[in-house]
């Protein structure tokens, strides 16, 4: 059986056995690269999962604009198949899909023409008079960052723009990289912010939709056990590893210009570090909760030396080898990468937190293209015990481990007596699985995001100033790394976990990757 919300239940006229926790006002969402990928793979098939769900409101429209020319039931066709393909319920419901269908528009048009605003305008007063939208608007941006300045003008100019406060809201969700340096995300939030109020802008990271990454603060917060131990008196040392098995995909032109730092580290990574040590906030609402994370942010250590960043960062860079039984080209053999390629798909680093709770407990990260096996994980190692009393053997460290992805879970692991006559110690395991106390059904990351763009909660989204904070400690980083001075990344052989470098940061210490 799925999980079934019990708590602010409101009843779905369509499917009258299910009800939505609470629903969001009626809204026209434009999808700017209406025709991409994302809108493909990830955003239809979401919305369609929350009108499966009753969570979309009754009064709906979704207006895709991009350059491919289609009528409006061609694209609304062209959607149904992919959802038929990439949603995570399946096979689509029809009843549920005419519905939602007779609320997908099209406009066709170049991002640079004034004329195609003045179109999406029209259309937006249409789904007004038709589906009562009531002039709410969410636009998102799922086209590459370097049009989001021409949407932003382009928006401001047709009047498309309203300020908070005026009848019917407008809300912008930009998708990442929100900028690629310190200094683009700067004048990046400059320009948004001279179009819109802080309160409208939802940048997005969709690791934070993911149930397990928001499961972090209630099990630190919700639980009265592990917050007294989550600090350096009782935490040794903190492991996150974002492995993938997956390589760039056909990426190359993006991965060239990303490389591990700026597409996982950057975003996703470091969000789970903030979840990770962050305080309590003083209240379960977006501005209490990212004023926490920025907290976080501020207090790690900005390396900006080439010392500092060869002690403490270890990249690496995939060459050809065997993943999941199957033969893989190396980095520089895909398509659009250069053949002396630079860019890093492996990254090992050791971050530290000057702050009051975490000084001297280092946090290890890593995170990889071409590993063994794709595994998200954050592993909370405790610390020895102080004094062994038991001869045959000694005892582990307790440690708890957070799986993020796949098989979402929790274990702990923790000392155990072997039965029998002597006090022999091994290490045992308390498992708790999302799967088997919640059923298969949790929503995907992006279907609870674009529920709480609709809702304007903005809790999972990241600040101005927190995506400039996030940005001056990789920055930094890429700086140096960068520069023509700095080695090559480590060559390592796809289908292991990286070169032999990153074992080598933790064995300095003491310490070793945790065998996933
Ligand atoms: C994206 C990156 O943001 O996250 C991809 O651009 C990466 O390179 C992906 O594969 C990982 O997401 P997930 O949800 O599969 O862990």
């Amino acid at each position: 059986m799925p999980y079934a919300p019990e708590h602010d239940e409101i009843p779905n006229p369509l499917r009258p056995g299910l009800r939505a926790e609470s629903a969001p006002e009626p809204c026209a969402m434009v999808i700017f690269g209406g025709s991409g990928d994302l809108a493909h793979r990830k955003l239809v098939p979401a919305l369609y999962n929350l009108a499966l769900g009753a969570h979309l409101p009754a009064a709906f429209a979704v207006i895709g604009v991009s350059k491919t020319p289609y009528a409006h039931d061609e694209y609304a066709r062209e959607m149904r198949e992919a959802v038929g393909k990439y949603s995570r319920t399946r096979p689509v419901d029809p009843e549920v899909w005419q519905d939602f269908a007779s609320g997908i528009r099209y406009v066709a048009g170049s991002f640079d023409d004034a004329d195609t605003f003045a179109r999406l305008r029209s259309q937006l007063e249409e789904v007004d008079r038709s589906r009562a939208t009531r002039r709410n608007r969410l636009y998102y941006f799922a086209t590459p960052p370097s049009v989001f300045p021409v949407l932003l003008r382009q928006l401001k100019d047709a009047g498309l723009v309203r300020p908070p406060g005026e009848s019917g809201f407008t809300r912008v969700v930009i998708e990442k990289p929100f900028g690629r340096d310190l200094a683009s995300a700067r004048a990046l939030n400059r320009l948004v912010l001279s179009t819109c109020d802080e309160r409208q802008v939802f940048r997005i990271d969709h690791y934070l939709g993911k149930e397990t990454v928001q499961n972090i603060l209630v099990l630190r917060f919700g639980n009265s056990i592990f917050e007294p131990i989550w600090n350096r008196r009782y935490v040794d040392h903190v492991e996150i590893t974002a492995g993938e098995e997956l390589g760039i995909e056909g990426r190359g032109r993006y991965y060239e210009e990303a490389g591990v730092l700026r597409d996982m580290i950057q975003n996703h990574v470091q969000q789970l570090v903030c979840f990770c040590a962050m305080e309590p906030p003083v209240a379960f609402d977006a501005d209490a909760v990212r004023d926490e994370k920025i907290k976080v942010l501020r207090a790690i250590e900005v390396f900006d030396t080439p010392e500092q960043v060869a002690r403490n960062v270890v990249l690496g860079q995939y060459m050809a080898g065997s993943v999941a039984g199957a033969d893989v080209p190396g980095y520089q053999q895909e398509k659009d990468v250069a053949q002396r390629s630079r860019t890093p798909t492996f990254v090992a680093a050791r971050l530290n937190i000057r702050s009051w709770r975490w000084d001297g407990v280092p946090f290890y990260v890593r995170s990889g293209k071409r590993l063994p096996k794709r595994a998200t994980e954050i592993a909370i190692h405790f610390r020895r015990i102080p004094h062994q009393l038991f001869d045959e053997g000694a005892t582990q460290p307790n440690v708890l481990i957070i799986r993020v992805q796949p098989q979402e879970g929790i274990a702990l692991r923790f000392s155990a007596k072997v039965p029998g006559e002597r006090y022999r110690p091994r290490i045992v395991s308390m498992d708790f699985r999302y799967g088997t106390t919640f059923g298969a059904g949790t929503p995907e990351a992006y279907e609870r995001l674009l529920l709480d763009a609709l809702r304007g909660d903005q809790t999972l989204f990241t600040r101005a100033d927190e995506v400039e904070a996030a940005w001056k400690i990789v920055g930094s980083i890429l700086k140096v790394t960068e520069s023509a001075e700095f080695p090559p990344p480590h060559p390592y052989t796809a289908g292991t976990w990286g070169p032999v470098a990153a074992d080598e940061l933790l064995a300095r210490d003491g310490r070793a990757w945790r065998r996933l």
